[in-house]
């Protein structure tokens, strides 16, 4: 037997959500601030529990069923279960572990090495890096702008660390009750064994996750193996700024070239180093960007040769490429409006 909240929390519901529809569809109703269970609640199997403070519901979880399958259709019958959202991982996992932790950290590109070097990257960086990850990945998925619930997706996550732009990303596939059986495979590449097996325990109950314990001059084109016909997601967070003095992002993009097929759709996330998101972004579409120094004296006439250049804008129409979002401003703390971080984001479509 488990209480309301329990399962609520198993299936990725609001526990209020699940209160209300039990209210509105007479299993329980309410006698001042207590949960009380109608007839109709008793025949589905609910029992009051004591313990020292509190008479709370308890239901058997398999006849509980039914309800979970009209309230959570994109989690029901599946054996997998999205995981918890990112910031109570973080809440749970983020330690402060002392200056000499932090330094080591190296202003988070260190490849971690310690348990308490995860949980100071947790408190340390968690928020921001959620925060702007969560800002790019809502560009992706507004509007139904790339997929649809029918959709199949592959994700894969660069330089994953702990895995929180998977994370991030199954999170609001799951608030937007897109089915969990749709997603096919999550590759995580991170060269740091530690970090990645914390990647791997976060999404355990996802479908099929491969780690890559690899650097990205390392990874094999097996490695970044998908289908032809799903949609792929492909996440770059605070990792493309890392490129030239950690590894190619030539090489990079050229295996990225030549292993996918179909759909891919890029997220790129970093709070610097703008250079090194955009000539990715060229290695990846084949194209190159006008600079704005370029911009500006084409506009005043200047003779310039910028044959084949484009700009970065949704409003650049291409044949196999879409270009969804380009920000450079900075995104607001969430608890605190006087403070801001920076961040650069670079999200496109780009079919192979
Ligand atoms: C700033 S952290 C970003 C981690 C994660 N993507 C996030 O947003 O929290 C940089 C990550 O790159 C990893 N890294 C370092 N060198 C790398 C390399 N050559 N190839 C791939 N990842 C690398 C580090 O271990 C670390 O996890």
């Amino acid at each position: 037997m488990v209480s309301t909240s329990t399962i609520a929390k198993n299936n990725n519901i609001k526990p209020k959500d699940l209160f209300s529809y039990l209210i509105v569809n007479k299993f329980l109703y309410k006698e001042g601030r207590d949960y009380k269970l109608t007839d109709k609640g008793l025949s589905l199997g609910g029992e009051y529990v004591k313990n020292e403070r509190f008479t709370i519901v308890t239901w058997d979880d398999k006849r509980f069923n039914k309800i979970i399958k009209k309230l959570a259709p994109h989690v029901e019958s599946s054996t997998f279960r999205y995981p918890m959202q990112f910031l109570s991982i973080k809440n749970k996992f983020g330690k402060r572990m002392g200056d000499d932790i932090f330094d080591s950290l190296n202003r988070g590109v260190a490849i971690l090495e310690t348990e308490a070097q995860l949980e100071q990257y947790l408190f340390s960086h968690g928020a921001k890096h959620h925060a702007k990850m969560k800002d790019a990945i809502n560009e992706l998925l507004c509007e139904g702008r790339s997929i649809s619930l029918s959709s199949e997706i592959e994700i894969i996550d660069y330089g994953c660390g702990q895995g929180l732009a998977s994370n991030v990303l199954l999170n609001i596939l799951d608030a937007n009750k897109f089915p969990i059986d749709n997603i096919k495979k999550i590759i995580l590449i991170e060269p740091g064994k530690i970090a990645l097996d914390r990647a791997v325990d976060f999404l355990k109950n996802s479908p099929k996750v491969v780690p890559v314990n690899k650097g990205l001059d390392d990874i094999t084109t097996k490695d970044l193996e998908t289908k032809e016909d799903t949609i792929k997601i492909h996440l770059f967070s605070n990792i493309l700024d890392m490129g030239g003095k950690h590894f190619s992002i030539e090489n990079l993009a050229k295996k990225i070239r030549s292993t996918q097929a179909g759909d891919n759709y890029f997220v790129c996330v970093s709070a610097t180093n703008e250079m090194e998101l955009e000539q990715f972004t060229e290695e990846i579409t084949q194209v190159k960007f006008k600079s704005q120094i370029e911009e500006i004296l084409e506009r005043q006439g200047g003779d310039i040769n910028l044959k084949g250049k484009v700009i970065f804008s949704p409003d650049t129409q291409l044949d196999t490429i879409k270009f969804i979002s380009k920000d450079t401003s900075n995104i607001h703390h969430p608890g605190d409006r006087h403070k801001s971080w920076r961040r650069i984001h670079m999200v496109f479509k780009k079919e192979f």
